[in-house]
């Protein structure tokens, strides 16, 4: 039985926001050091900035970098990173149990973001610090001239104000691992307070309160309503984050992981709308779904370091090709409730839980998450459509009954050009998909790229650095008066593009 997909160009869900596309630099394992910045590299510039990471950002279409955390920044002191290297303390990073140098800070984080040619979404501490400590950021971060902490940014060679838009009012603050951890209400009047403060400075910034940093928190729901009550009209947007895993035992529901995002963020977004209505407030709070990714967290502990090290390697997961199809169907539905999700980061960009891996010295290479990212971010240009799918499914454990084949689909009415992202999460059989076209009939096919492999555990590695990359299957697909009717592999990530 085939998948039909239906849309129409008369029903928009929103336009495509450049900052779905958004990555995350924490200094958590090798993401910074011996990630983004390793001097002594051989590609590495005087400023000791990876030039090949550096292309494979810009290759990956990363369009915002959130810094410096994390769990890290919750116990962070953001003077530390700043002014003379020789004088930058050593510190203790309790979060990953890591030595922090403080080598790499907001100055040099600035001009990577400068070179990589990303936007800045920076957090400040809520774990250990409070308002004073997010004012004084924001006055040597964005502050032109003339006072004491933006003359020193001056002074420090950081120059020109960095005009960061989007501030995270800390991290995971509902989390009992979070350094600082707090409850709904303590986080509530704190974020509250400190977004009041730091819109009289600059009443132009966007600012996103912690949610949930997970569906599965046991105060999931609860934490958005009690933190938006207090602090509705003083922030923009409320995070959501979310890490998938597969188990031996149930590929099925690991595949199905986009229904979890769905979900959660359809979840939040009708709490932020239920705190509206009660407040009578015509105001909508986004979400920003500022961590997102797979991640083997049950792997986490075997690779915590024993001992006290500068950047231990930690979770450097080699991602297979059902990741990768996974992480495709995250985009999907991040894509698909592009009317409120205004914002989205991949955790992370370099080593740690990332789709670029760099070795000491040595090469770096594109896991295989990287390709459906870099090509969601290449053509999902325009507007997004709603879109009906029919068709069959299969049950899982975890969600109950989800559909065998997800797809999104992007308009560019300007450049005439249609492209559908599918995943089909059948892991034995190709499945049918036809395109409903009825309502677009100038458009045919231009190209089917297809991620998928023989072996749905296939990775790429040092060794191996291109065993898994898209490949072309245009061919195969057949136009009829009113549909396009295409094949997708087993367990498959496809970008279909018609013009
Ligand atoms: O991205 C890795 C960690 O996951 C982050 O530091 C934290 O916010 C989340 O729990």
């Amino acid at each position: 039985m085939r998948t039909v997909l239906h849309c129409h160009p008369a029903f928009p869900v929103g336009p495509v926001r450049p900052r779905l596309f958004g990555s995350f630099v924490e200094h958590f394992g090798r993401c910074v050091y011996g990630g983004i910045y390793e001097p002594g590299h051989p590609k590495a510039d005087e400023e000791g900035l990876r030039g090949d990471v550096l292309d494979l950002v810009r290759e990956l279409g990363v369009t915002v970098v959130r810094y410096p955390g994390g769990n890290f920044v919750s116990g962070y002191r953001w003077e530390d990173g700043v002014g003379p290297v020789r004088d930058r303390p050593v510190r203790l990073d309790g979060s990953w149990r890591s030595v922090e140098t403080n080598r790499f800070g907001l100055g040099e984080f600035a001009g990577w973001a400068a070179k990589a040619g990303v936007e800045t979404m920076l957090a400040v501490n809520l774990g250990t610090r409070g308002v004073q400590e997010a004012l004084d950021l924001l006055e040597y971060a964005n502050h032109p001239g003339g006072t004491r902490l933006s003359d020193q940014r001056v002074a420090d060679g950081t120059g020109d104000p960095l005009g960061i838009r989007m501030w995270c009012l800390g991290n995971e603050m509902d989390g009992p691992w979070q350094t600082g951890h707090k409850t709904a209400t303590e986080y509530g009047r704190l974020a509250a307070e400190t977004a009041r403060a730091m819109r009289m400075l600059d009443p132009g910034l966007e600012l996103v309160a912690c949610g949930s940093s997970g569906s599965g928190m046991p105060t999931f729901g609860e934490w958005e309503h009690t933190v938006l009550e207090l602090a509705y009209d003083l922030v923009d947007h409320v995070s959501a984050h979310a890490y998938y895993e597969a188990t031996p035992e149930d590929p099925g529901s690991f595949l199905a992981s986009a229904v979890d995002m769905d979900r959660m963020i359809e979840a939040v977004v009708a709490t932020a709308d239920a705190v509206g209505a009660k407040l009578k407030s015509r105001k909508r709070i986004m979400v920003s779904f500022d961590e997102w990714n797979v991640w083997y967290q049950s792997r986490l502990g075997d690779c915590l370091p024993k001992d006290w090290t500068v950047a231990p390697r930690i979770s450097e997961d080699a991602y297979t090709v059902s990741d990768a199809v996974v992480v495709g169907n995250l985009l999907i539905s991040l894509l698909r409730h592009a009317d409120r999700v205004a914002a989205a980061c991949q955790a992370q960009l370099v080593n740690a839980i990332a789709p670029i891996r760099a070795e000491p010295g040595g090469p770096a290479w594109r896991q295989t998450i990287f390709h459906p990212f870099a090509q969601a971010a290449r053509h999902a240009r325009g507007t997004v459509l709603q879109t009906r799918l029919s068709g069959p499914t299969y049950e899982t454990a975890r969600y109950g009954e989800v559909p065998v084949v997800d797809a999104t689909a992007v308009h560019d009415a300007d450049a005439g050009l249609l492209t559908v992202f599918a995943v089909s999460r059948h892991r034995t059989e190709p499945v049918p998909l036809r395109l409903d076209l009825a309502a677009l009939p100038g458009y045919d096919l231009v190209e089917h790229s297809v991620l998928a492999d023989p072996d749905p555990l296939a990775v790429n590695s040092r060794a191996e650095p291109e065993r898994v990359t898209p490949g072309d299957a245009t061919g195969a697909a057949r136009r009829t008066e009113t549909a396009l009717d295409v094949t997708l592999p087993p367990t498959s990530w496809n970008v279909l593009r018609l013009r």
